[in-house]
C-alpha cells in the first residue's frame, strides 16, 4: 500500500498569540511518500530539497519520529513503513516546515491505517516532532496544519484546541528574508517574565483578534495584530523588520508580524492582488539590502 500525502506551512502566533494561534495556508508545503512494507520498523529512505539539512535516521527526523509515536499508539509496532520526504519549503523561515513534513507523515500513515484518528487527534503526535525540532511541543503550527483555518491552543494541559472562523476573502502575504534563525535560539530571546501592563495588552489584543475573525471585522482584527511580549525581542533579528511593516501598512494591510518565530513575515490583506504588491515592494526592499528573499501569497 501507498500514498502520497502534502501538508502546508502555517503561520503561528498571529502576532499577538503566541504559541495558541495559528493558520494554514495553500502554499507552500511538502509532501511526503509512504509506502508499507514487511519490515517492520519506520525508514527514512530519501529526502529531496534539504540540501542535506535533515537527518536520515529514524530516531532524529520529526517525520519517523512521530509515526513511530502513532504506531506504538495504535499497537502496530509490527508494521514496517519506507518514507520519502519532499522538502518544497525553506527550513528554519517561520512557516513550520518541520510542522508540514511532520503533518504529512502522520496523515499518510493514518490514512493507510484506516483512518484511525481522526485530524485533531493526530494533534500530540505531531507535537513531538516539535519537540525533537525546537525543544518544546508547540502547537500552533501543527494543529492548523492539520485542521485547516485559523485553529486556537486554548489550553496544552489539558489540550484544547479549537478551530475559529476565517473572514472571507482574506489572504496573506507572506516573505521569507534568506537568513538564519533557528526556532530554539529565536525562543532563547523571550522574557520569561512579564509586567502586568503588558499582559493586560495582550490578552486585550488576543480577544480582539479571535473577536474580529467571529465578526467577519477585519478592521478589528487588525487593530489587534500587535505584540508587546515577543516581537520587540525577535524582530531585531529580522534584517529591515520596520520598513517591511511601513511597506505593508502603507499599501493596505490588515495587520503585520512575524510569522511563527521568523525570520519570514506576514502580512493579511482583503484580496491576493494588494497580498502581491506588498510582496513585491518588501523584496524589492530587501533586495536593495542585498539580502535573497522569497514570497509566498496565498488565500487563508
Ligand atoms: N509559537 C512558536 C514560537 C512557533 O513562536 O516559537 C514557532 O514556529
Amino acid at each position: 500500500k501507498q500514498i502520497k500525502v502534502f501538508a502546508p506551512a502555517t503561520v503561528a502566533n498571529v502576532v499577538c498569540g503566541f504559541d495558541v494561534l495559528g493558520f494554514a495556508v495553500n502554499e507552500p508545503g511538502d509532501e511526503v511518500e509512504m509506502t508499507l512494507t514487511d519490515q517492520p520498523g519506520v525508514k527514512i529512505v530519501q529526502i529531496t530539497g534539504d540540501n542535506g539539512k535533515l537527518p536520515l535516521e529514524s530516531h532524529k527526523n520529526t517525520v519517523s519520529v512521530s509515526v513511530q509515536h502513532y504506531l506504538k499508539h495504535i499497537n502496530r509496532e509490527d508494521v514496517g513503513v519506507e518514507i520519502t520526504l519532499h522538502k518544497k519549503m525553506p527550513i528554519g523561515s517561520g512557516l513550520g516546515s518541520s510542522s508540514a513534513s511532520t503533518v504529512a507523515g502522520l496523515f499518510a500513515i493514518n490514512q493507510l491505517m484506516g483512518s484511525r484518528l481522526t485530524a485533531k487527534e493526530l494533534i500530540p503526535f505531531a507535537m513531538k516532532g516539535e519537540e525533537l525540532a525546537c525543544g518544546y511541543g508547540h502547537a500552533d503550527n501543527v494543529a492548523p496544519a492539520l485542521m485547516g483555518g485559523f485553529v486556537l491552543i486554548r489550553s496544552y494541559d489539558p489540550l484544547d484546541i479549537i478551530s475559529l472562523p476565517v473572514p472571507t476573502n482574506l489572504h496573506a502575504a507572506i516573505v521569507y528574508p534568506e537568513v538564519d534563525v533557528p526556532t530554539k535560539d529565536a525562543r532563547q530571546m523571550i522574557r520569561t517574565k512579564i509586567q502586568l501592563k503588558d499582559a493586560v495588552t495582550q490578552w486585550g489584543n488576543v480577544a480582539g483578534l479571535v473577536s474580529g475573525l467571529f465578526l467577519d471585522d477585519l478592521d478589528l482584527v487588525g487593530r489587534s495584530m500587535k505584540d508587546v511580549l515577543v516581537e520587540p525581542f525577535r524582530s531585531i533579528l529580522i534584517p529591515g523588520f520596520e520598513e517591511l511593516r511601513n511597506i505593508a501598512i502603507e499599501n493596505g494591510a490588515v495587520g503585520f508580524g512575524i510569522s511563527g518565530s521568523g525570520p519570514s513575515v506576514f502580512a493579511l490583506t482583503k484580496d491576493s492582488l494588494t497580498a502581491r504588491k506588498i510582496t513585491d515592494l518588501q523584496q524589492a526592499h530587501l533586495t536593495k539590502m542585498k539580502i535573497n528573499s522569497s514570497a509566498f501569497v496565498s488565500a487563508v
